[in-house]
């Protein structure tokens, strides 16, 4: 089956109070971990690729390791730009053939965000490809923005953004932040702020970014067998379930992934000292994958049966 527009995705998810994993690719056991969990749960995906994934494995070997992955599935998958930092970035996937891009000008003034976003919405509806736009900024670290502290997305701002952009779907800003060190406190999300922007927008579908929920066992994982991630703390699973429920259509998780990969990585490698062959830690770290994912469709994002 080919690639998938978000639109009929979301619309289910939307109804149905589910929502869809957005996992970050970079490389072939990835993707076969994620697709893999994806057929064990009849459960619809989006495979998202950032700018530092797209460097780092090159765009035309990751559409072509999409391909691969497609043949012979017939589970809805999105291809979707993370974080698309320009409208050339966000051209050349279109182009390439990905279904979905986001444009990411949340740490840009309010009307540059908005005229940049809309040059990308113009350029994509033509060729019939989904936007998500981000207000609101989250703390943490990625590729092209680094925050330190998070500013929560304003709803009245959020209702006058899409409607003069015309994008698709919102990234907004309720708590959640990227990578392993989320809370220092009590973890909380903002519900009122997103039941708020989804009266304000109803049917427009809402995603959260900064959604891992860093499982505790393997940040203990990678600690014991010599890694250092101390403190590590994501955003609780049932946190996150509930907004999944709410409008909130797109979870997208990365961080889990890696911890998921490396902790089984450094395990294999202490216990197995012999080994030097990559396959001997790769395909347990792809089942790592493949298990995390299988995990989210089912503890939160309620999407298992659902392809
Ligand atoms: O939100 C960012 C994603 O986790 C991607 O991270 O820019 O290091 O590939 P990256
Ligand atoms: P995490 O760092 O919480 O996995 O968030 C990933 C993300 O938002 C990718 O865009
Ligand atoms: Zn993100």
């Amino acid at each position: 089956m080919p690639l998938v527009s978000p639109k009929e995705m979301f619309a289910k998810a939307y109804a149905g109070g589910y929502a869809v994993g957005a996992f970050n690719v970079n490389n072939m056991e990835i993707i076969q971990g994620i697709m893999e969990a994806g057929r064990a749960e009849n459960a619809p995906l989006i495979l998202q690729v950032s700018a530092g994934a797209r460097k780092y494995a090159g765009q035309n070997y990751i559409i072509k390791l999409m391909q691969a992955a497609l043949e012979d599935c017939d589970l809805p998958v999105v291809l979707h730009l993370d974080h698309g930092p320009n409208f050339e970035m966000c051209k050349a996937v279109i182009d390439g053939g990905f279904t979905s891009v986001m444009y990411d000008g949340s740490h840009l003034p309010y009307e540059e965000n908005v005229a940049e976003t809309k040059k990308v919405v113009e350029y994509a509806h033509a060729k019939g490809v989904w936007v998500e736009a981000e207000l609101g900024r989250l703390a943490g670290v990625e590729e092209h923005v680094h925050s330190e502290e998070s500013i929560y997305t304003d709803p009245d701002q959020a209702a006058d953004f899409v409607a003069k952009t015309g994008c698709d779907s919102l990234a907004i800003a309720i708590g959640t932040s990227h990578g392993a060190y989320k809370f220092k406190g009590e973890p909380k999300l903002d519900f009122e702020r997103l039941a708020k922007v989804s009266q304000l927008l109803p049917g427009l579908p809402i995603v959260l970014h900064g959604a891992s929920s860093v499982p505790q066992e393997f940040v203990e994982m990678c600690n014991k067998y010599g890694g250092h991630v101390p403190g590590a703390r994501g955003v609780p699973e049932d946190l996150l379930r509930k907004a999944a429920s709410m409008a909130v259509c797109k979870i997208n998780i990365d961080t889990d992934i890696r911890l998921a990969m490396t902790a089984t990585i450094r395990k294999h490698l202490v216990e197995n000292p012999d080994d030097f062959d990559p396959r001997q830690y790769l395909a347990p770290a792809r089942t790592a994958v493949k298990e995390m994912v299988q995990r989210k469709i089912k503890n939160v994002l309620g999407c298992s049966g659902k392809a």
